[in-house]
């Protein structure tokens, strides 16, 4: 039953609209069932195999240069998503139709997608940050999808929201249940990944504009 309602509409369907205005109004949208249970399963089964393999890395803070690996600030391990799997195409795919319909409609000029799955074990945690400032990667949208099926509220690993850069008072609080996206604008929402007593999946991701110039050919990551 359930795999059958997911063909109807495409992925997001008609919860596109709802995501955009919470954009417009909030700079961040939460979307419960956004994505269907059989692709969520299918891209949690492919987290736990690719985990399985030594696939995923110590996650990492910054970019290139001035890339660092500080547990002090977050502890989670990640694996770059690259479009080799079937469940990988249809999430990038939903991915494109919201980046499609954000440039349509708030003319945000998202170029591609960046994104990888993370795996966050028991106590680990990523503090309050945000995932752009000034330009500085790139990343003008945020985008995280959840795996965990059958996920207890008692479990934590909440996602908690602040509003605007400086706010101190955190205006919501996201349960990492699967199905759920979340997006928000990189430069603007502040937020944190509360650690959980059992292992959490998620997949984030950012759209960036293009940096491209005539002498640097901006890289993807
Ligand atoms: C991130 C991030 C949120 C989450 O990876 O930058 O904030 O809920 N992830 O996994
Ligand atoms: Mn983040």
């Amino acid at each position: 039953m359930e795999d059958n309602a997911d063909l109807i509409g495409g992925v997001g369907g008609d919860r596109l609209g709802g995501v955009i205005d919470s954009l417009v109004t909030r700079g961040y949208a939460v979307s419960p069932g956004y994505f269907p249970p059989s692709l969520v399963r299918a891209l949690r089964k492919e987290t736990m195999e690719r985990d399985q393999r030594g696939e995923f890395r110590l996650a990492g803070i910054g970019r290139r240069q001035d890339h660092q690996k500080d547990t002090r600030v977050r502890s989670d391990r990640t694996c770059w998503l690259k479009g080799d799997s079937l469940a990988q195409c249809r999430l990038l795919d939903a991915m494109e139709t919201l980046r499609l319909e954000v440039n349509r409609t708030l003319f945000m000029g998202l170029f591609d997608l960046e994104s990888h799955f993370a795996i966050y074990g028991p106590g680990d945690y990523y503090q309050r940050h945000l995932d752009a400032f000034n330009g500085n990667n790139g990343r003008l949208l945020s985008v995280v999808l959840y795996l965990n099926e059958g996920w207890q509220s008692e479990w934590g690993g909440r996602l908690r929201i602040w509003p605007e850069p400086d706010a101190m008072r955190v205006v919501t609080e996201v349960e990492p249940r699967a199905g759920t996206l979340v997006v928000f604008l990189s430069e603007k929402i502040p937020h944190e990944v509360l650690a959980a007593t059992r292992e959490r999946y998620s997949i984030a991701g950012w759209f960036r504009c293009n940096n491209t110039t005539a002498d640097w050919l901006d890289p993807p990551r």
